[in-house]
C-alpha cells in the first residue's frame, strides 16, 4: 500500500508513544542479551524464564501511568503469558493496559568491512517488509533499529560507518512505514573511550545530520517516526566527567541543530547509565527545554527501567520485581516532564554501562 494511506495512523501511533509523563520501555533483549541478565541473577535462559519474566512486565498494574509502549523481542510478541497470570496472550496484556506494542526488527550488527576495526553495520532489510506485516496483524504499531556507532582516537566512527548506518535506518524506517508501523530510528554512539563530551556532540551533530538527510532522500514520513539517540556525554572513560546540566544543555544543543522539529519525540536510551543518572540526565535535558523544545523530550530506556526489577525478582519475587519497575517508571515519567526529585525513588545505582554493548 502507498505511504500516504498510512499517515494518519503513523501520525496518530508516534502521538500516542509521546503522551506527556509517559516513556517507552525497551524489553526486546534478544534471547542472548537476556541470558546474561539471568546470569547476573542465578536464573536458566530457558523459555519458561523468558515468559515468565515478560509476563512480570505485563502484568504490572499502574505501568501505563508512565509507559506508553513497550519494545517486544519476537519471541514475546507470540508469546503467551504464564499460566499464574492467565495464560492470555503477552502483547494483550500489555494492549489491555493501554500499553503500545511494538517491535525489534533489526538483526543485529556485522562487521563493517572497508571501516574501522570494531566498527559495524546494521543487518535485516532482507524479508523486512513481509515481517513487518506479519508483526502489524499480531498487534505491533511500531518498531525499533539499532544502529551502533563508536568514536575513538584511531578513526572512528568512518564517514563509511557514519553514511551506511543512515542509510539502513533510512530504508528501514520507509519500509516499515510502508506496513503501517512507526520506525524508532536509532543511531546509538556508545559510551565506550575517553573522548570529551564537545568531541561526543560534533559527531553526534554529523551523525545526525547525515541521518535525517538519509530519511529525507528516503521519503520517511517525519511525523510518523520517532527518534531514539543516545543522550550527549562523555565517554565513560573521559577523566573530566560532566555535570548533569552540562549534559542537558549540549545534548537540546545537539538536538537543536539536527533534528527536525516535525519529529514528534525523541526517547532516549540509557546506553549503560545507571538507573538514577539516566533518571537525572532525562530531567537535566527537559530542564534545559524548558517545556519550549518541538518535540517530546522522554525515554525508551531498557537497562535503566529494569536493573532493579531484575534484581528484586530473581525468578520468584513477582511483587517486588514489579514494584522495582514502578519505581523507576515513575521517576522517569517525573523527569520527562522536568519534574523528578533527586533519589525520590529507590534505585539500585549500580552502573551499568558494559565495554561495546549489545543488545
Ligand atoms: P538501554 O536503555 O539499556 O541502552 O537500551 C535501550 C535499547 O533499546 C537499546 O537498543
Amino acid at each position: 500500500m502507498a505511504l500516504e494511506t498510512f499517515h494518519d495512523e503513523l501520525a496518530a501511533t508516534a502521538a500516542a508513544l509521546a503522551a506527556p509523563g509517559r516513556g517507552l520501555l525497551a524489553a526486546d533483549e534478544s534471547t542472548g542479551t537476556i541470558g546474561k541478565r539471568f546470569e547476573a541473577i542465578g536464573l536458566e535462559n530457558s523459555e519458561a524464564n523468558r515468559r515468565a519474566y515478560r509476563s512480570l512486565l505485563a502484568t504490572t498494574e499502574g505501568l501505563s501511568d508512565h509507559i506508553s509502549g513497550v519494545i517486544l523481542y519476537e519471541e514475546t510478541l507470540f508469546q503467551d503469558s504464564t499460566a499464574a497470570v492467565g495464560g492470555a496472550p503477552i502483547v494483550e496484556l500489555f494492549l489491555q493496559q493501554g500499553i503500545v506494542p511494538g517491535i525489534k526488527v533489526d538483526q543485529g550488527v556485522e562487521p563493517l568491512v572497508g571501516g574501522v576495526s570494531g566498527e559495524s553495520w546494521c543487518t535485516g532489510l532482507k524479508g523486512l517488509a513481509e515481517r513487518a506485516a506479519r508483526y502489524y496483524a499480531q498487534g505491533a504499531r511500531f518498531a525499533k533499529w539499532r544502529a551502533v556507532l563508536q568514536i575513538s582516537a584511531s578513526g572512528c566512527p568512518s564517514e563509511l560507518a557514519v553514511r551506511e548506518n543512515a542509510w539502513g535506518l533510512a530504508r528501514y524506517a520507509r519500509t516499515v512505514q510502508e506496513q503501517g508501523l512507526v520506525p524508532i530510528v536509532e543511531p546509538e554512539i556508545l559510551m565506550d573511550g575517553d573522548h570529551d563530551i564537545t568531541t561526543t556532540a560534533s559527531v553526534q551533530e554529523w551523525v545526525l545530520r547525515t541521518t535525517y538527510e538519509a530519511l529525507a532522500l528516503n521519503g520517511v514520513f517525519l511525523e510518523g517516526s520517532l527518534l531514539k539517540p543516545s543522550m550527549t556525554c562523555a565517554g565513560a572513560a573521559c577523566p573530566q566527567q560532566p555535570s548533569v546540566a552540562e549534559v542537558g544543555d549540549f545534548t537540546l544543543r545537539t538536538l537543536s541543530r539536527t533534528v527536525p522539529a516535525a519529529v514528534p519525540a525523541i526517547l532516549f536510551l540509557s546506553g549503560g547509565l545507571s538507573e538514577e543518572d539516566a533518571s537525572l540526565c532525562l530531567n537535566a535535558i527537559n530542564a534545559a527545554a524548558a517545556g519550549d523544545a518541538p518535540w517530546h523530550l522522554g525515554f525508551s530506556f531498557g537497562r535503566a527501567l529494569q536493573h532493579s526489577c531484575l534484581q528484586h525478582w530473581r525468578g520468584q519475587d513477582l511483587n517486588a520485581g514489579q514494584q522495582a519497575l514502578l519505581a523507576r517508571a515513575r521517576a522517569n515519567g517525573a523527569a520527562s516532564r522536568g519534574l523528578y526529585e533527586p533519589g525520590s525513588e529507590p534505585s539500585d545505582d549500580a552502573s551499568l554501562f558494559v565495554a561495546n554493548y549489545a543488545y
